[in-house]
């Protein structure tokens, strides 16, 4: 499996994304799926699948050799609650440390200083391997950027072909952070869309395997999301083939719709 690396950290280049599986479903498609190759799996205690996802994982027989991502919550952000929300992750999902701990959306009533404060001393007292951030800007990326006393890995953000994220990509890299994109397959839109589907057609692929495709292209880790174990496979057959320098022009003018997907309230001022 290909990897991003950051800080000297490798993130494996496919992940599969984990929100609204739950139960022995969940636990069975990440277990498929290690089986398969994936060696990223994204959860989140929003997601409430923390339990099922380590089942999955420990099933698998390959803990060692996989990422696994969670996320803090915007409401446990303040120092003495990060510590417990670590603390319940790590019995939730029953493993003995998070590869990967991200902050799931910042939360401006919490100075990040504080926060980013208390994932250092989780890090160095040995609950998370690799701290990393969520749905920042480039201005959260730069305050993080002053205040982190440890490396932080990754921005995880959205990102797919239906919306331009170039600044907020860039300032990633200054960071020297990897992009990670959820939603890369558009929650399922890419599926359908006249460009994608032309393109899809000349590789004999399927258009989101161009979505995929596009995205890892450019060093972007994906996270793709799929209730089915058929398409755990279809999600991970994106190395046997590459976009022209037309196609990816092709692909990127699709950004101008502007086809945000994921917007809440607590959501910041994006870029
Ligand atoms: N940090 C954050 O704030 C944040 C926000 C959103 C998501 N995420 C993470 O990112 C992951 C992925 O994002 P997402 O779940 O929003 O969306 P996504 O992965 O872009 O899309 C998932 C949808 O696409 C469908 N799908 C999957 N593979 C397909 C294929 N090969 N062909 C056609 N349709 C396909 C799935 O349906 P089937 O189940 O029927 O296959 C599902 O409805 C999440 O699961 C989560 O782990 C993080």
């Amino acid at each position: 499996m290909q990897s991003v690396e950051s800080h000297g950290y490798k993130l494996p280049i496919v992940g599969l994304g984990t929100w609204q599986l739950t139960g022995r479903d969940c636990a069975r498609l990440v277990e498929q799926a290690i089986r398969l190759g994936y060696r990223h799996i994204d959860t989140a205690q929003m997601y409430g699948n923390e339990a099922a996802v380590g089942d999955g994982v420990r099933a698998s027989g390959k803990r060692a050799e996989v990422v696994v991502t969670t996320k803090v919550q915007p409401e446990r952000l303040a120092p003495h609650d990060l510590e417990r929300s670590v603390k319940e992750s790590l019995h939730k999902l029953r493993l003995d440390v998070i590869d990967l701990l991200l902050i799931h959306w910042p939360n401006p009533r919490v100075p990040l200083s504080e926060t980013l404060g208390a994932m250092a001393k989780v890090k160095q007292e040995g609950y998370v391997r690799q701290l990393g951030v969520s749905n920042f800007t480039v201005a959260l990326l730069e305050e993080a950027g002053k205040v982190s006393s440890e490396p932080l890995v990754c921005n995880q953000i959205e990102c797919h072909p239906f919306l331009d994220q170039s600044k907020v990509i860039a300032a990633t890299r200054k960071h020297g952070m990897a992009v990670v994109a959820y939603s890369p397959i558009a929650r399922g839109g890419a599926a359908g869309d006249a460009v994608l589907e032309k393109i899809a057609k000349a590789h004999g692929k399927s258009a989101a395997q161009i979505s995929l495709r596009y995205l890892v292209q450019q060093d972007i880790v994906v996270i793709p999301r799929t209730s089915k174990i058929e398409r755990l496979e279809e999600n991970l057959a994106l190395f046997d083939f590459a976009l022209s320098e037309a196609e990816m022009a092709e692909v990127r003018a699709l950004s101008q719709r502007q086809g945000r997907i994921v917007d809440w309230s607590w959501s910041p001022k994006w870029d």
